[in-house]
C-alpha cells in the first residue's frame, strides 16, 4: 500500500511554500507511481482560529498514523498576546514531544550557485556542508518545573529547568555518530559544560558512547565558542550535536551561511525514522502573502522525507539535483537574489523546479 503523508501548512508564509512542496510531492508522486496520497491538517494559528486550541487530538492521532507529516511554520503576531498555554508554538511543540521526535536533522548546506548570497567571504564558506544534529524532544523546552510564579515580595519570577537524561543523551548522541559515519567521520559536541550541570552530563555519556564508535572522532565546544567558530571558520565542522535550544540558535545561524535561512530543510525522526518535515524558518509574518518567501527549503524538505521516510534516496537526489539546476539557471527569490541574477516569485520557483524535475 502507498505511503500516506499529512500536510500541515500552518500560518504566515506556511500555505505559500506548503503549496510549492506539494507541487514537487504530486509531480513525483505521478512521474514515479509511488501512489503517495495526502491528506491536510490544521496546527498552530490556524488551529486556534477554528477549534481555539493549536493542535487538537484528533489532528495528532491522524499524526500519529501518517507515514511523513510535511509542515509549513506556525505562529505570528495575530496569536502572540494569547494565553501561553494555547500559543501556536505549542501545537509544534506537542506534535515534537508527543510522536518522540528527538532527532531534528538540519544540513547546512552551501549550493555553488549561492556563494555570493552567503553572509561571509567566498573562501570562507564555498564548499560548506555541515549537519546540525539537535536534540528536539528534550531540554529546557520541555524541562518541569517551568512557569511564572509570585514572589514573597510579590514580584513575579519566570523559571525553567535544563536537564537531559543519559538515555536522552544517548540516542540523539547515537544519531550524530550514525550521521557522521555517513560523512566525514567527526562530531562536534556544543555544551555549556563549564557552566551547566546537565551539559556536564552530556559531555561525560558522549564521551563513554564514543567508544562504540572508534571509527569517528568527537570534539568538544563551549556554544559560545561554536556560535563564533561558526562565523569564523565553519568549514571546520561535519557533524555538530547539541541540545534542544542550542540547536536552535545555532542552525538559524548557520542557515545564513547558505544564503538564506529559506534553503535550510529540516527533518524530525523518532527512533523508528518516522518524521516530520519542516523548513528550519518560521511563518515570516513580514513578507506573508507577498508571493516572494522562498520555497526551497520545503522543497528541500520534501527530499529529506523521501530519504529518511519513504525509503526513495533517488527521487530525493533528483529533487536536490533540480533545485541546483534552477539555480544555474540563475532564478533567485528575494531573500537569495544578487546583481547579476533573476528575481522571482514564490510559485514561479516551484514551477521551475517542476519544469528541471519534468525536463
Ligand atoms: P522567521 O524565521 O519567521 O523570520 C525571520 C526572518 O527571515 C524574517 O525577516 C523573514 O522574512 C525571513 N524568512 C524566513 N523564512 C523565509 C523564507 N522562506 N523566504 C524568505 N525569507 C524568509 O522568524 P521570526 O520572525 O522570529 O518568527 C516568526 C514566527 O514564526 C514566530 O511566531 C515564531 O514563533 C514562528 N516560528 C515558527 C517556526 C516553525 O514553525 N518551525 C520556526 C521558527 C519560528
Ligand atoms: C524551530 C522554531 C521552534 C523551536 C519554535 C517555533 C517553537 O524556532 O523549529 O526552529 O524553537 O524549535
Ligand atoms: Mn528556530
Amino acid at each position: 500500500m502507498g505511503k500516506h503523508i499529512l500536510i500541515l501548512e500552518g500560518d504566515g508564509i506556511g500555505p505559500e511554500i506548503v503549496a510549492e512542496a506539494r507541487k514537487v510531492l504530486d509531480v513525483v508522486n505521478s512521474k514515479y507511481t509511488l501512489g503517495l496520497s495526502f491528506e491536510e491538517g490544521l496546527m498552530g494559528g490556524s488551529s486556534i482560529d477554528e477549534h481555539g486550541v493549536p493542535l487538537t487530538d484528533e489532528t495528532l492521532e491522524r499524526a500519529r498514523k501518517a507515514d511523513a507529516i510535511l509542515l509549513g511554520a506556525v505562529g505570528g503576531p495575530k496569536w502572540d498576546k494569547l494565553d501561553r498555554a494555547i500559543r501556536p508554538e505549542k501545537g509544534l511543540l506537542k506534535i515534537r514531544s508527543q510522536l518522540g521526535l528527538y532527532a531534528n536533522l538540519r544540513p547546512a548546506l552551501l549550493y555553488p550557485q549561492l556563494v555570493d548570497a552567503s553572509s561571509l567571504k567566498p573562501e570562507v564558506v564555498s564548499g560548506l556542508d555541515i549537519l546540525i544534529v539537535r536534540e528536539l524532544a528534550g531540554g529546557i523546552y520541555f524541562g518541569e518545573p517551568r512557569g511564572i510564579r509570585v514572589l514573597e515580595n510579590g514580584e513575579r519570577e519566570g523559571f525553567n529547568t535544563y536537564k537531559y537524561s543519559e538515555s536522552e543523551i544517548i540516542r540523539i548522541g547515537r544519531t550524530a555518530f550514525e550521521m557522521a559515519r555517513k560523512r566525514n567521520h567527526k562530531v562536534c559536541s556544543v555544551d555549556k559544560a563549564n557552566v551547566l550541570e546537565a551539559t556536564m552530563l552530556w559531555r561525560e555519556v558522549l564521551d563513554t558512547l564514543s567508544a562504540e564508535y572508534p571509527d569517528v572522532e568527537l570534539s568538544h565546544m563551549y556554544v559560545d565558542n561554536a556560535a563564533m567558530q561558526l562565523v569564523r571558520a565553519p568549514k571546520q565542522f561535519d557533524v555538530l550535536v547539541t541540545g534542544n535550544m542550542f540547536g536552535d540558535i545555532l542552525s538559524d545561524a548557520a542557515a545564513m551561511l547558505t544564503g538564506s535561512i529559506g534553503m535550510l530543510p529540516s527533518a524530525s525522526l523518532d527512533k523508528d525514522g518516522r518524521g516530520m518535515y519542516e523548513p528550519c524558518h518560521g511563518s515570516a509574518p513580514d513578507i506573508a502573502g507577498k508571493g516572494i518567501a522562498n520555497p526551497l527549503a520545503t522543497i528541500l524538505s520534501v527530499s529529506m522525507m523521501l530519504r529518511y521516510s519513504l525509503g526513495l534516496p533517488d527521487i530525493a537526489d533528483a529533487i536536490e539535483v533540480a533545485v541546483g539546476n534552477v539555480l544555474d539557471q540563475g532564478l533567485r527569490t528575494a531573500d537569495i537574489y544578487t546583481e547579476g541574477t533573476i528575481r522571482v516569485s514564490t510559485s514561479q520557483m516551484g514551477d521551475a523546479v517542476i519544469a528541471a524535475l519534468t525536463a
